[in-house]
């Protein structure tokens, strides 16, 4: 495709034209030149491919895999593996025509109420961008886009179109945009969806800063930024701040007011030829492939595998999974998720799956000597009512063994509108403990897409497994767990808080007034309960395994560091139980400094061992695993000082602690009027001037054998204060000289 040619020939109406949508789920197309429609659809576990492609949401959608949601996939934090389901999406993607897929979401855990939590990867910038990177790569290996989203800041459902989320931009950067940066460095992902909300006042979609800046001049990134679904408000705003394409179609509205703003010289043709020079390169990459086709089981074998690696063994007191069907014959399975499986959440994600399976089903038949009885415990429409508990109860007093599915019933998550608690459904709270007080050989599965708080019966729990929102093969997979086919090694990328008090954002959510404030800052998720010393329900990172797993031989390639060096960190992990297991190490990086947190996560490896098997796990360290984000200079710089290096099998487990000393010049300060006597002390150069200053002979003939010491103890003082102080003596001319011989100073050092 010769681009400059196509934009020589195109007319400013049919370039205003490809700037927004044809329909729904297409971009525009201009025949006469050649120029296809893009066909892009949800994502991101499932191809979302509308019967009617003109419409949202009626006539509903065409059948395909749904695989683990966001959350789940997470959990397993397995590259390899997400980047195999990102491929068995692109194959699907192909068949059904779709040029691009509206995913990975990658938005950072915020709050545990977030209704899309669900559709998103973690608490922690590394593991979203991980995460995310792996399944871009795997959608893009195929020849088909991905779109991460929603970039940025899109924390909550509460008023997402329209709440204006208020933050400072140093956490803007290390926590809410790091793992978009780290996407885009990494793996090119062709699409970024801007978000709906406001970031500090400015839409999303209109803000340059964010949109050109940042994105494009700051993290490099080339491909096109399409409008989360109706998000933009002035489409002329929009594509000169940077947004290329605006969906869906407004049917000819933006295109009017786009042309209409042309016409007034407020946007130019290059805005225009911009927008469409990239359109036109990501139709290049994309040529769409109808004749495809897809191996369906393949791809529900897929979806098991990825939903067995998610799953979380929360507890297991005294061994008690996997469960022994030589010892436990008689089985009772309770709760009506174990028949009527959830496995996805609502909204623009949900998946019409090809097939199902069923917990009870899955058991029955991996265990035909057992004998299983069912039991629905509660209702999936009344969440409110006790009314099946006393039959479950019976059943689990009967049996030798409960198996007991509880979790959040569809209504709970779902886009578009927030929990207003985290609490179970008050039934199946109550429904666990009368079980729990009459049968202890009690496996607990609990099935949701975000995090949750547990009744007091947490205590009592002897078992208990973390499902997730596993997909349409997730009961097959959580039947094998039940059963020891499968050793558990998923693990949280969330931490699981005791009350929605003792969460990060409690005091700063939902907002008011159409802004809501972060004021937690930094300290989101671990990076807030370990600075507080809280200790939740489950830590992020946390899973255990029927087998263990010893570390040992911590090795850090360089005691001192240097910007722009590398090194690398390794230990020994040894598989000390009885069966083959597969652990999540994590590397953790801490500075003892007030404004940063404890420790962040820094790197992670997953890796399968046989009984008695060890292996050295390897980790390259450079600048990003101590660098910080500086408003001043806005970017990143390596602060020296003394580094942790943490290594554990969880944030709250610590095995191996190591040291490392980074050697670092310091920041480069610009020196100002305002600064406060205390900072220039600090500084030789800064120090040199204001002696040049106090022995000036104005202020020397009045205040004889004044120094600078005699100046310190108004440590706070800004210099230019002095000049008020001293009645004027210290004149603005005489600041200012000072201010500028600092800088000059400087210079020559
Ligand atoms: C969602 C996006 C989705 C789009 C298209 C929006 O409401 O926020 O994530 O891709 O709809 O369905």
């Amino acid at each position: 495709m010769n681009i400059k040619e196509i934009l020589g020939k195109l007319t400013i109406e049919e370039k205003a034209s490809l700037c927004s949508g044809r329909n729904f789920w297409l971009s525009n197309e201009i025949p006469r030149l050649g120029i296809p429609s893009l066909r892009m659809n949800d994502g991101p576990h499932g191809m979302r491919v509308l019967k009617d492609q003109s419409h949202l949401w009626v006539h509903g959608t065409v059948k395909a895999i749904c695989f683990p949601t966001a959350s789940a996939l997470a959990a397993s934090w397995n590259r390899d593996l997400v980047q195999r389901v990102g491929q068995a999406l692109s194959e699907e993607a192909k068949a059904l025509g779709v040029n691009i897929i509206l995913g990975p979401g990658m938005n950072i855990k915020r709050t545990p109420l977030c209704g899309r939590n669900f559709e998103y990867f973690s608490e922690d910038p590394l593991v979203s961008s991980e995460m995310a990177g792996a399944m871009v790569k795997g959608i893009q290996s195929k020849g088909v886009a991905a779109c991460v989203k929603h970039y940025a800041c899109n924390n909550q459902e509460y008023q997402r179109m329209t709440i204006s989320a208020e933050m400072d931009e140093r956490v803007l950067h290390e926590l809410y945009l790091r793992g978009f940066q780290q996407v885009i460095a990494k793996y090119e992902p062709q699409l970024v969806m801007c978000s709906y909300n406001k970031i500090n006042g400015t839409w999303a979609s209109e803000n340059s800063e964010l949109l050109t800046e940042i994105l494009r001049e700051g993290f490099g990134f080339k491909g096109l930024v399409v409008s989360d679904w109706a998000a933009v408000v002035n489409p002329e705003k929009a594509l000169k701040a940077g947004l290329d394409l605006e969906m869906p179609g407004t049917g000819g509205v933006s295109q009017k007011r786009l042309l209409k703003a042309y016409e007034e010289g407020i946007v130019t043709e290059a805005e225009f030829d911009r927008a469409v020079t990239r359109l036109l390169k990501l139709i290049e990459k994309t040529p769409g492939d109808c004749s495809a086709s897809f191996d369906e089981e393949k791809h529900h074998q897929l979806a098991k595998e990825a939903a067995g690696e998610a799953i979380v063994l929360l507890k297991n007191k005294n061994q008690l999974l996997p469960l022994d069907t030589k010892k436990y014959k008689n089985i009772a399975v309770i709760g009506r998720f174990a028949v009527e499986p959830r496995y996805q959440g609502g909204g623009s994600s949900h998946v019409e799956a090809l097939k199902e399976e069923n917990l009870l089903d899955s058991l029955k038949s991996l265990a035909p000597d057992c004998s299983f009885s069912y039991e629905p415990g509660y209702s999936l429409k009344d969440t409110e009512s006790p009314a099946e508990i006393d039959q479950a109860v019976k059943a689990a007093e009967k049996s030798d063994f409960t198996v007991l599915v509880i979790g959040l019933p569809d209504s709970y998550e779902f886009e578009g509108f927030d929990r207003t608690h985290m609490d179970l459904p008050a039934v199946h709270n109550l429904l666990v403990q009368k079980v729990l007080e009459v049968q202890k050989n009690t496996a607990i599965l609990l099935v949701c897409g975000s995090a949750v708080s547990f009744g007091p019966w947490l205590d009592e729990a002897n078992a208990m497994l973390l499902g997730w929102l596993s997909g349409q093969a997730g009961a097959a997979a959580m039947a094998e767990v039940l059963l020891g086919k499968i050793n558990p090694s998923g693990k949280l990328t969330e931490t699981f808080a005791h009350h929605l008090d003792q969460t990060p954002a409690y005091l700063n959510y939902p907002g008011e007034n159409g802004k809501v404030h972060y004021g937690e800052g930094l300290y989101v998720g671990y990076r807030y309960y370990d600075k507080k010393k809280i200790i939740p329900a489950f830590s992020f990172g946390y899973g255990l395994s029927y087998t263990c797993f010893e570390y040992k031989e911590l090795k850090i390639g360089s005691s001192v560091f240097k910007p722009g060096q590398s090194f690398e960190v390794s230990c020994v992990i040894k598989n000390t139980g009885p069966v083959k297991g597969s652990e999540v190490v994590q590397l953790y990086v801490g500075q003892q400094d007030i404004q940063r947190p404890v420790k962040e996560l820094r790197g992670f490896e997953k890796i399968s061992l046989e009984p008695g098997e060890e292996k050295r796990v390897c980790f390259v360290l450079n600048d990003e695993a101590f660098e910080r984000y500086h408003c001043q200079i806005k970017g990143w710089y390596v602060p020296a000082g003394d580094y942790s290096i943490l290594i554990g099998t969880s944030s709250a487990k610590i095995l191996l602690k190591g040291q490392v000393k980074v050697e670092a010049p310091e920041l480069d300060h610009v020196f100002d009027v305002q600064d406060q006597l205390l900072l220039l002390a600090g500084h030789p150069e800064a120090v040199k001037a204001l002696e040049e200053l106090t022995a000036h002979e104005s202020i020397q003939r009045v205040v004889p054998g004044l120094t600078v010491e005699m100046l310190l103890p108004m440590r706070d003082l800004p210099l230019y204060r002095l000049m008020a102080l001293s009645g004027g003596l210290f004149t603005p001319e005489l600041i200012e000289t000072a201010v500028k011989k600092m800088n000059e100073n400087k210079k020559s050092r």
